[in-house]
């Protein structure tokens, strides 16, 4: 069996981690950067620190593109292609959640491949090379962008979404500022929490798990169930916030090389039917994706209780239910905290609805990976326990 594994991301974590920033680039002879980010950063502050970085080390001030919609699309990234070939720009700073950073993604894209058409791009494995120096700086804690090759484009034309996957549209440097998140909203924070927990247990259960995604996956997994209860209580504790940056990013990795499965697959056709973040789509099918597991992952959760409790004895059937049932709790007192959605019904689902999300599901890319098969009785059963 051939095992492929591959973190090229450098990354800079810490306080004040921000400040490393403009040296990095003078030290690649950087010289006219843009940055792309969303108004809501820029209104919310976040930005201010980015500048005060470039202030100190009296580096030119770089070119800012903040026009990216929640679900970002092709124009977004045509727009920010434009600015950046008529500016003569260098380099790429991405400074957001997972919709700033996929726009990156696709701008790095066009500029190494020199066209402005992401279909001919689009799929898996299009790209030769990856293109000018390409920093990610995420300000949320969950999507592991920063470190993976996929992105994915909304076409607004057609109503239907455009997935990437190339080793080279992963960033060459992340910078894991915990200031940049103490302003993430309760929900935001729960919901991104839980997409990095589904990211770590997925990797460490799939058929792509390998030793090394596995001990990123464990440490990951322990890292949230001790900080993202307080993330939530407690937004302004920078340890906690940092803690889940780090907890995100090695999720990231972990999934990056060994990939997720059916509990994204639901929450991606969910998530495209009912218009639903994907964090929060991924935490309605968390628990009912992970029983489906059950009998196929014994072992896998009975090492996985190690990261969450240690004192516990029994089987290893005893020890994985004492797994799913520690993350059902866990689950339960993160959505009272934050007022997350505990089901579909809350999030608009009829009836209706079920027959495109099970189509929708079984073609996912996510589901090639799980160790359950997805079949069309699995998906419902998902569904139907997750109302
Ligand atoms: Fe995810």
């Amino acid at each position: 069996m051939t095992v492929e594994f591959s973190i090229p991301t450098k990354i800079i974590a810490g306080s004040d981690s921000i400040f490393r920033l403009p040296y990095e680039l003078e030290l690649r002879g950087v010289k006219k950067p843009i940055v792309l980010t969303d108004e809501g950063i820029v209104s919310a502050g976040i930005f201010a620190l980015v500048k005060q970085a470039f202030d100190e080390y009296k580096f030119k001030l770089p070119l800012v593109f903040s026009d990216i919609p929640p679900e970002t699309s092709v124009n977004s990234v045509k727009e920010a292609y434009r600015l950046f070939i008529s500016e003569n720009c260098d380099a790429i700073i991405a400074l957001g959640g997972g919709s700033v950073i996929d726009t990156a993604k696709a701008l790095r894209m066009m500029v190494a491949e020199g066209t402005d058409d992401l279909f001919v791009l689009s799929g898996a494995d299009n790209l030769r090379s990856g293109g000018v120096f390409f920093v990610a700086i995420p300000t949320t804690a969950g999507t592991g962008s920063e470190v993976s090759g996929v992105a994915v484009i909304f076409d607004r034309s057609s109503g239907s979404k455009i997935a990437f996957a190339s080793e080279f549209l992963v960033p060459n440097m992340a910078v894991l500022e915990p200031e940049l998140t103490v302003s993430l909203p309760k929900k935001l924070t729960a919901a991104s929490g839980m997409d990095a927990l589904s990211h770590a247990i997925e990797a460490y259960i799939g058929i792509q798990s390998n030793e090394m995604s596995k001990a990123l996956s464990f440490r990951a997994v322990k890292l949230i169930f001790d900080n993202l209860i307080g993330a939530i209580e407690n937004g302004k504790d920078k340890r906690v916030r940092f803690n889940m940056l780090v907890a995100s990013t090695m999720a990231g990795m972990a999934f990056s090389n060994s990939m997720v499965g059916i509990v994204h697959s639901l929450a991606h056709a969910a998530g495209a039917v009912l218009h639903i973040p994907h964090g929060v789509a991924v935490s309605i099918f968390l628990l009912s994706g992970l029983k489906e597991n059950l009998d196929r992952a014994k072992g896998d959760f009975s090492e996985l209780l190690n990261a969450v409790r240690c004192d516990f004895l029994g089987n290893e059937s005893d020890r994985a239910e004492e797994f799913l049932n520690i993350v059902r709790d866990f689950l339960r007192e993160v959505r009272r905290l934050s007022n997350l959605p505990s089901g579909l019904l809350e999030l608009g689902y009829r009836p209706e609805h079920e027959k495109k999300i099970v189509e929708l599901a079984l073609t996912d890319g996510s589901s090639v990976f799980s160790r359950v098969e997805l079949t069309e009785d699995v998906a419902r059963r998902m569904i139907e326990v997750s109302l």
